[in-house]
């Protein structure tokens, strides 16, 4: 395919043209949101979601999330219904969710609906994966929401990384996994979130944290009120790759760089000099175990922030790039896909180490990721 126009979307002219592509056409538009950026196609078109799948090469088991700019666009262009009076906005959503959206949209919170009866249905069939509900969310980032209120369509969008990648926070790294796939990027700059949405299940009780992403597991239980208070976050442990699960996207290798990443995990001893000597211990191992290793990133939040090429015994013999992810759970977030991307698309280390973070806040959704792009090397640290 030919490679793809880059169009800075704070022009009428971009934004409109972008519209054009998602309402009338089959294609795709890849576009930032608040959170990382999307591939975007027509919820309602079989077509633009058969390209979107396409593009990314993503199995057809693993249902899209569809974006809206306005509880009132559901309404219309989802269950068909035109006329609703003011206080029947919320018709369509489970008195559950109605805490959570009153104050978390527009934002990173996505959240699962049953797929409206089938004489009213305007979905096409492939966004939902032959699952019983299907995922919404409204985003906040201006670029995205102008796009989806122009194009008045609900846009099915994952992430617009090729399947198994770290998903895109820059315009470039759509660029790097998607050229010559699809026809347009909207380049809106950084994402700010860094990380995915929160995909919540309130259709049952206790509702569930299928995946942990933009708001906290904390945020969710405060903000919900007493039925999210129950909250539980759904374990992806020990799912096997032909089981059909609750959100089939956790199943697959994901975020996973072409080199290998090693996870330290951190443990409950906080001793800065221990951490240390533990660290030069698992890097010299590593070093030993890999002979091939040539370049070597590390990837440091707390404990190495400081640590000196120097202090490596049998680094003599590599490239070695030091870096900090950040210094709390917001920035880390943030940082973390381009990060990962510019160590290894950019850099071609052969080698990740990543400081880890404790599991709460932001923490749950960085570690998420990154046991995933780990796969099993991960180490206690
Ligand atoms: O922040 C985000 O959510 C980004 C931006 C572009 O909005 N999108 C995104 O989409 O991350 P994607 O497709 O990469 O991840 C969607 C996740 C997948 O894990 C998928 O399995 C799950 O949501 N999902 C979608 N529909 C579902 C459903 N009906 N039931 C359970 N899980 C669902
Ligand atoms: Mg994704």
């Amino acid at each position: 395919g030919s490679l793809p126009t880059i169009l800075d979307p704070n022009t009428e002219v971009a934004l409109r043209e972008a519209a054009r592509i998602i309402r009338d056409t089959d294609d795709t538009v890849a576009f930032p949101t608040e959170t990382v950026y999307g591939l975007g196609g027509s919820s309602l078109n079989d077509d633009s979601v058969l390209n979107i799948y396409k593009a990314k090469n993503r199995p057809s088991d693993n249902p899209l999330i569809s974006h809206i700019s306005s509880i009132d666009q559901l309404n219309r262009k989802i269950y068909g219904d035109t006329n609703l009076h003011p206080s029947e906005l919320l018709k369509h959503i489970p008195k559950s969710y109605h805490n959570l959206i009153n104050t978390l949209w527009p934002g990173p919170l996505t959240i699962l609906l049953p797929v409206p009866p089938h004489d009213t249905n305007t979905l096409s069939k492939l966004t939902t994966a032959d699952q019983p509900t299907f995922a919404v969310r409204i985003p906040s980032n201006p670029v995205a929401r102008a796009l989806i209120a122009l194009s008045d369509t609900p846009i099915a969008a994952p992430s617009a990384n090729a399947s198994t990648r770290p998903s895109p926070t820059l315009a470039s790294h759509v660029y790097h996994d998607l050229q010559g796939k699809i026809p347009l990027i909207l380049d809106g700059g950084a994402c700010k979130v860094g990380v995915e949405s929160t995909v919540v299940d309130g259709l049952c009780s206790p509702p569930l944290l299928l995946r942990p992403g933009g708001f906290t597991y904390e945020d969710i239980r405060y903000v919900g009120g007493e039925f999210w208070a129950n909250c539980k976050v759904e374990s992806t442990k020990s799912v096997k790759a032909d089981e059909k699960v609750r959100t089939p996207g956790m199943k697959y290798k994901h975020y996973a760089p072409s080199a290998k990443v090693v996870l330290l995990l951190p443990s409950d001893d906080k001793d800065k000099e221990k951490k240390l000597e533990l660290f030069k211990q698992l890097f010299s191992k590593e070093i030993h175990d890999n002979p091939g290793v040539q370049k070597i990133a590390i990837l440091t939040t707390k404990y190495l922030d400081n640590i000196k090429d120097s202090e490596l015994e049998n680094y003599k013999n590599c490239d070695l790039i030091i870096k900090t992810l950040g210094h709390d759970g917001e920035e880390i977030q943030a940082n973390l896909f381009a990060e990962l991307r510019q160590v290894d698309e950019t850099d071609k280390v052969d080698l990740i180490f990543v400081e880890g973070i404790p599991e709460e806040e932001e923490g749950l959704a960085v570690m998420n990721r990154l046991r995933k792009a780990a796969a099993n090397n991960c180490i206690a640290f």
